[in-house]
């Protein structure tokens, strides 16, 4: 048997947990209509599966109409939601993982505008400012009917064959009771601590009343909302006490701060370049005063410092949530003794971020999480050996040829910069964004252990590719940075790109023209405003850098707020013309047809995309044998390519990532992922 900490079996009551590892609810967003059906169900599995030791299902799974999904959750009010759930509970436990659900009722932290458009409710009419609905003040009968519609949710879930539920207590209506900043209610729901528990408390009794003893029923609540006038450490620890004294809680999963604007939400989960398992010392502190099993996630990224929290006591089960996103066969390889393989989460929060843009959550760089009906996390040998010649290093190129090698292919891959990564590599220039490089490595390392050639410093021409006799040829060589996009004066711009790499100097007075709205301008603007320089971040858009989205954007504002930089929306740069040593900056605006303001700056950055690297493919289309083309459909339903539209082409060749078009790290490794899995 193992000695390693985290595979030590753990006993929940009478719940035998196989190991320490769990993954926290994250609502994927994966419901339709409401449920969890087979993606939802395909996800878990998948991790179940691969041995993690329990799932919190969903994320704040609503227990009443009047929490209408923020999110996309599982709709827990409905009766129907029980085969569903049965479903997932069944397919998990097949493999041994235990299944329980975050119910919730989001209180003010949703909006009044989705489901059945009924008013959002709260212990008092205060917004919260990531939702911004005004909520209506709770009457007596609205808490009477909450409290039911608890109980109502929980003997589903029991009725499922779930083996337990947890309520969640941070940012949502649970915690707006407890805390004096949510809570301006009269006795006897608000005043002293008593009142505030009060809700929380006839929920569990009502819970109980339905569920029985030996259902688990835990809590996972902030014992720290970090915020002024907001539940205080010490508050927080006389909450846990009384949870553990209620008598009717079997395990607390501790938060650390408050979720309702971005920063605070960024901190309770916090992203790259941020402090890894900031609050796992506080997590043990209630561990200790409470004596409960205690779970806690927050950023415990790797392996080591999750059998840290384990080893240490801090912990009984640690969550490794994002790491499973990242990859869902964590706990396979810790037992296989294959660590090193483990992909890495480089904490881009692309996952989370997307939630709250009304999409699904999705990995940056592994594209078969979500996916899982169609898209393999291990990748199936082929029958045939081929030879596959890849150009370009990029993420696109690396994840095709990662793939073509698990696929027992013959791979060389041919690159014109000394290094891998492409504009990863750029991106991880930013000491915060350095994690980034993670997808460049786990590739390398990974190819480097299927014996795929690597080519550096090769300018590849098409007699360079046709020297190998390759069966198929997969054009990633990405793309450049887009600046001819004025009237007059391309030529006296440089690009984000210039920027980040170093190869331009900052100005003192700098104009970062954004019309991409992706990470690259902020993180021009962010290298710019270091060196003491002012910064205009001007975009034709509604709002700025929309492409890098709340969470990610926090670190952003937190570097160039108390800086020199401004930031100017609606506006469009229609010319760049120079005066002397500095450059005129002539701004237009979509609205007002012939606004033609004159602004000085002594450099302008445009950033506007990319535009393809495809000369080397179009050389290459007429020597294939599909002219470059793809069957749509065959990708989509995971078939091989199979046009054959030139008899005389030598090979198959196909393009990807931003050598198609400006697209994203995601995009580009989906392409190669959905191409290469079927070849
Ligand atoms: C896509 C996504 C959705 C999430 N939704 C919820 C949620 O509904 N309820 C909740 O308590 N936590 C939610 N979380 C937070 C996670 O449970 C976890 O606390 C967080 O990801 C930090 O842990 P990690 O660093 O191991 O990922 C979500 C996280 C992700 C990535
Ligand atoms: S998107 Fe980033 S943070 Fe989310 S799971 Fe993937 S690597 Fe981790």
């Amino acid at each position: 048997m193992s000695r390693d900490p985290l595979l030590q079996p753990y006993s929940l009551k009478h719940l035998t947990l196989k190991n320490r590892i769990m993954t926290t609810s994250h609502e994927p967003a994966y419901p339709e209509d409401g449920m969890p059906k087979d993606r939802y169900r395909a996800y878990h599995e998948e991790r179940a599966r691969a041995g993690v030791a329990m799932t919190m299902t969903a994320g704040s799974a609503a227990v009443s109409r009047d929490s209408p999904p923020v999110f996309n959750n599982i709709l827990a009010y409905r009766d129907e939601v029980v085969p569903w759930m049965a479903k997932v509970a069944d397919a998990c436990h097949e493999h041994g993982c235990a299944v329980l659900i975050q119910l919730t009722h989001l209180g003010r932290r949703t909006h009044w505008n989705k489901g059945d458009w009924l008013p959002a409710v709260s212990p008092s009419h205060e917004r919260e400012a990531a939702h911004r609905a005004f909520p209506k003040k709770l009457e007596d009968w609205d808490i009477a009917r909450i409290i039911e519609d608890y109980a109502d949710a929980a003997e589903r879930m029991k009725a499922a064959g779930l083996d337990g539920i947890e309520l969640q207590a941070y940012g949502h209506l649970m915690d707006q009771f407890w805390s004096e900043r949510t809570n301006t209610l009269d006795a006897p729901w608000g005043g002293s601590l008593d009142n505030r528990l009060r809700f929380t408390h006839q929920v569990l009794d009502a819970v109980r009343q339905r569920v029985g003893d030996a259902f688990i029923v835990g809590v996972r609540y902030t014992a720290d909302e970090t915020a002024e006038g907001g539940i205080s450490p010490a508050e927080g620890l006389e909450i846990s006490k009384r949870l553990a004294d209620s008598g009717q809680v079997d395990f607390l999963n501790v938060i650390r701060g408050h979720i309702d604007t971005d920063p605070g939400l960024t901190d309770v989960i916090p992203v790259q370049g941020m402090k890894s398992a900031p609050h796992l010392d506080f997590a043990g502190e209630v561990r200790e005063a409470t004596g409960l099993p205690t779970f806690h996630a927050a950023r415990i990224p790797d392996v080591a410092t999750a059998r840290h929290a384990i080893a240490a006591g801090k912990l009984d089960m640690v969550g490794m949530t994002r790491a499973h996103m990242a990859d869902p066969h964590v706990v396979r390889k810790i037992i296989e003794g294959r660590e090193d393989d483990i992909r890495p989460c480089v904490g881009a929060t692309y996952c989370l971020d997307r939630i709250y843009q009304a999409g699904d959550a999705l990995c940056i760089h592994n594209a078969a999480t979500g996916r899982e009906l169609s898209m393999p996390h291990d990748i199936p040998r082929s029958e045939t050996k081929r030879n596959v010649v890849v150009i370009g290093a990029g993420p696109a190129g690396l994840e095709a040829a990662r793939v073509a090698a698990e696929r027992g292919h013959k791979v060389s891959v041919l690159e014109a910069a000394p290094d891998p990564g492409g504009q990863i590599r750029l991106t991880a220039q930013n000491p915060r964004r350095r994690e980034m490089i993670g997808i460049v490595d786990w590739r390398m390392a990974q190819c480097a252990a299927r014996d795929v050639e690597f080519r550096f410093n090769t300018f590849a021409e098409a007699d360079d590719v046709t020297a190998l006799s390759p069966d198929l040829v997969i054009v990633a060589t990405g793309g450049l940075p887009h600046t001819e996009v004025l009237s007059e004066g391309d030529d006296l711009v440089i690009s984000a790109w210039d920027i980040i790499s170093g190869d331009a100097k900052p100005g003192a007075s700098v104009l970062v023209y954004d019309d991409a709205g992706d990470h690259a301008a902020m993180q021009a603007a962010e290298t710019i405003a270091a060196t003491g320089a002012h910064v205009e971040i001007m975009t034709p858009d509604r709002s700025f850098a929309p492409d890098v989205m709340a969470m990610n954007l926090v670190p952003y504002m937190r570097s160039l707020q108390d800086k020199d930089v401004t930031f100017t929306v609606t506006y469009r740069l229609r010319a760049a013309r120079r005066d002397g040593n500095r450059l005129i900056a002539v701004i237009g605006s979509d609205y007002i047809k012939d606004l033609a303001e004159e602004r000085v700056f002594d450099q302008i950055v445009v950033n506007h995309g990319t535009i393809p690297m495809d000369e080397l493919y179009f050389d290459l289309r007429p020597l294939s044998s599909n002219l470059g083309a793809v069957d749509h459909d065959a990708l989509i339903e995971g078939r091989p390519q199979a046009i054959a539209a030139n008899p005389d082409g030598a090979f198959q060749l196909f393009r990807i990532g931003d050598a198609v078009s400006a697209r994203n790290t995601h995009a580009a490794i989906y392409d190669a992922l959905r191409l290469m899995k079927n070849l």
